[in-house]
Formats: C-alpha cells, sequence, structure tokens
C-alpha cells in the first residue's frame, strides 16, 4: 500500500516505518519536527536503504495537506502527530486540543477529498482512565481521563467513529498502546525526549548514562506486590509491527476495529530497575518520592484481540527492551546531533 505517516519523524513513527517497508509498502512523511529531529528520518533511510519522501508541514496547514493528499495516491493514512506530554497538557489543554484535535480535523477532510479513508490511529491505554479490574480489554468502558492529553485521545476515537457510522466507506482502526519502550536493535534510532524525561525508561536510561543523577520512584504504597506502579512495556519494535498487522484489517474493511497493543504482563517500577541492572550490568541508583498525582496503580493489557483477528502479539520481553532502550541511549547520549 502506498502509506502517507503524520508524525513520522517521532519515536514510534520512525520505528513503524522500518517495519512498514519491511513488508513491502511505500511510506510518505508528514512531521512538523516540533518534537523530533530530521536526523530520524535519514537514518531510517540507512536502514532500510530506501529514499523516503519527507514532507515538513503541520496537519493543521490546509493548503499543505490538501496539495500532498492530492499530488500523491495514498491508499492509507496512519497518524502520529500529536502532543504527547501529560503534565505539559495539564498547564497547557489549548495548545492540545487546537494541536491533536484540529490537526485531525483538518487531516480527515484532506483525506476524504482526495478518496483516502483507510486510517490507523494512535490511541493510548490512557482512554480507560482508572480501569475498573486488569487485563483491560477493549470493551473495558472507556473512562474519565485525568489530564486534556487523554481527552484528545478519546476524542479523537470518538470522532473517527462517527465519521465511519455517516460515511461506512471509512476504514478505522483504532490503536491503545500501552507503554512504548525500547528502540530499533541497530542503535541508530530511539526515543529522544525534550530536557527531563517524563517517563520511566528514558529517566533511567538517563541515570545510566550520568545525565541525572537518580532515578525517583514515584510512591511504594500502591496496591502492588512491592507497592511501585505496575505497567504493561511493550517494545517499540513490536509496536511498529502492529501497525503492520492492522493494515490488513483495512484490507479487509473492517470498518471501525479497536486493538490494544500490548504484552499482556505487568511489570513494577522495583522490577524495571533490577531487570535494566540485570541486563546492562549498571546500577540504578534511586529514591523513593510520593506518588505522582493522575498515576493509578496497576495498568496491563489483554492483548488477545490483536492476536485472535490480527494474528499479532508481542515477541520481545523486558530484557530485549532494557537492552535495546540502553544501546540506543548509549551510543546517541545528547539523542539525535
Ligand atoms: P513523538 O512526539 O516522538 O512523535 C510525534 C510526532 O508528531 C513528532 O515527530 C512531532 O514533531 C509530530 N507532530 C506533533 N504535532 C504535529 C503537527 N501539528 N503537525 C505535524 N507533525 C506534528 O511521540 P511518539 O511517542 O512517537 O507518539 C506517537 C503517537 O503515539 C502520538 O500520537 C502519541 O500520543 C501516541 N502515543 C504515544 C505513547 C507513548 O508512550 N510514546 C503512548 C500512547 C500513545
Ligand atoms: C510508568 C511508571 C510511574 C517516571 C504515560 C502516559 C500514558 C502513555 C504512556 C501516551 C509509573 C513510574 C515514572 C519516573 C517513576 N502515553 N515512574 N519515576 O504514566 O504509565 O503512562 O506514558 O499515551 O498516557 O500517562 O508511564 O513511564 O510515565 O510511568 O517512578 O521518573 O513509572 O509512577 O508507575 P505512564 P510512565
Amino acid at each position: 500500500m502506498n502509506i502517507i505517516v503524520t508524525g513520522g519523524a517521532g519515536y514510534i513513527g520512525s520505528h513503524t516505518i522500518i517495519e512498514l517497508i519491511k513488508n513491502g509498502h511505500s511510506v510518505s512523511v508528514i512531521d512538523n519536527l516540533s518534537n523530533s529531529s530530521p536526523v530520524a528520518i535519514k537514518r531510517v533511510e540507512s536502514i532500510t536503504g530506501c529514499s523516503i519522501p519527507f514532507y515538513k508541514t503541520d496537519i493543521r496547514n490546509r493548503e499543505s495537506l490538501e496539495s500532498i493528499c492530492s499530488k500523491n495516491r495514498f491508499d492509507a493514512c496512519i497518524h502520529f502527530a500529536g502532543l504527547k506530554a501529560v503534565g505539559e497538557s495539564v498547564a497547557r489543554p489549548w495548545e492540545y486540543y487546537e494541536n491533536n484535535i484540529n490537526g485531525t480535523l483538518v487531516l480527515l477532510d484532506a483525506l476524504r477529498k482526495n478518496d483516502c479513508k483507510n486510517f490507523i490511529f494512535s490511541s493510548s491505554a490512557t482512554v480507560y482512565g482508572t480501569p475498573e479490574s486488569v487485563p483491560i480489554t477493549e470493551s473495558s468502558p472507556k473512562g474519565t481521563c485525568t489530564n486534556p492529553y487523554g481527552w484528545t485521545k478519546w476524542m479523537i476515537e470518538q470522532i473517527l467513529t462517527d465519521m465511519h457510522t455517516a460515511d461506512p466507506s471509512w476504514n478505522v482502526v483504532l490503536l491503545r498502546y500501552f507503554n512504548p519502550i525500547g528502540a530499533h536493535p541497530s542503535g541508530l534510532i530511539g526515543e529522544n525526549p525534550n530536557g527531563i524525561p517524563n517517563n520511566l525508561m528514558p529517566y533511567i536510561t538517563q541515570v545510566a548514562v550520568g545525565k541525572l543523577e537518580k532515578l525517583h520512584v514515584f510512591g511504594n504504597d500502591y496496591d502492588t506486590p512491592d507497592g511501585t506502579g505496575v505497567r504493561d512495556y511493550i517494545h517499540v519494535v513490536d509496536l511498529a509491527r502492529g501497525h503492520v498487522n492492522a493494515l490488513k484489517a483495512i484490507e479487509n474493511n473492517c470498518g471501525v476495529e479497536t486493538y490494544n497493543l500490548g504484552t499482556g504482563k505487568g511489570y513494577s517500577v522495583m522490577e524495571i530497575i533490577t531487570a535494566f541492572e540485570e541486563t546492562n550490568g549498571i546500577k540504578i541508583p534511586y529514591v523513593i518520592d510520593p506518588r505522582r498525582p493522575g498515576d493509578i496503580g496497576t495498568c496491563y493489557s489483554s492483548p488477545s484481540k490483536a492476536l485472535a483477528e490480527l494474528g499479532w502479539k508481542a515477541e520481545y520481553g523486558i530484557r530485549e527492551m532494557c537492552r535495546d532502550s540502553w544501546n540506543w541511549q548509549k551510543n546517541n547520549p545528547d539523542g539525535y546531533v
């Protein structure tokens, strides 16, 4: 298929392009580089040996989007572009709603005007809010989100569902990611957060590389085996492959379908520290701090629908996730420079 990938210079997008190309798809990328570097695309080109058409533009730029879509005959769009920092979204809700929702609306309009109605959306486990029980299945209720970022995902899912109801020729796959970590085994691409990382694994790798002094563990009084938060970490390459499988659902005219992309297994913060230390032979100093506001104790998926319907399951385990996160960080201590 001929695929337009928005946000393709970012963490998950760059890994996904590699898997798409490996599976015979052609890929073009739109990104405004607000949270990424063009070097990521160059590195993807060197990994794949393919040249990738790249449009440095904003998905809210209607004229530019319509021109790109009318000059290409895209079969499908994979939509990663968006702002994703939970804390920042609480401080700057307007910017999050405007970028993520308005951006998606402009993109959808440009696509439908050019008869491209196959769409894969990067949603998130955050739409489940505080889960009533685990593992979380796709039919678990969409909950009350605890931050504007989460609400943008929740609302875009609804917009896409309504678009399909009004025009059933749309095929929409909503992929709810759990906690992506890891990096391409080449060590050439990986997660490149701006400033101090918000998420656990990039914080750990920056402690390991000496950029940060110690990890702050947010709470050890949750109702979990060791008291620290439990999450469903998934290797970003497995996550990327999930998108290739989702395209098969689109080819089968799936209508609207939702899939969890996780491993189905939860690890606590302490288990991640230990796995990282054992895999890489590096000590991670840490202190226990109070809980982070808005955090939940336990969150992990049931990924069985993706296995049954898409034939997808995560192949990498926690050691590969720790190995590849560190391989990326140690080879690129300052990210893409
Ligand atoms: P990322 O920030 O690395 O990638 C997003 C990309 O979108 C960046 O390259 C950024 O420059 C681009 N972008 C943002 N706004 C844009 C706009 N208006 N026009 C054009 N480009 C724009 O993030 P990521 O971790 O790769 O996440 C990709 C998607 O997956 C996001 O939608 C995110 O919300 C979603 N997601 C991420 C996680 C996670 O933990 N990383 C979990 C669940 C869902
Ligand atoms: C994991 C665990 C923390 C940092 C976030 C978003 C979610 C999704 C994925 C986009 C928790 C603990 C963390 C630290 C710590 N993103 N922690 N010290 O919060 O599960 O999910 O990213 O959709 O929407 O909310 O991921 O990596 O921040 O935290 O102790 O410095 O690590 O309390 O238990 P989270 P995370």
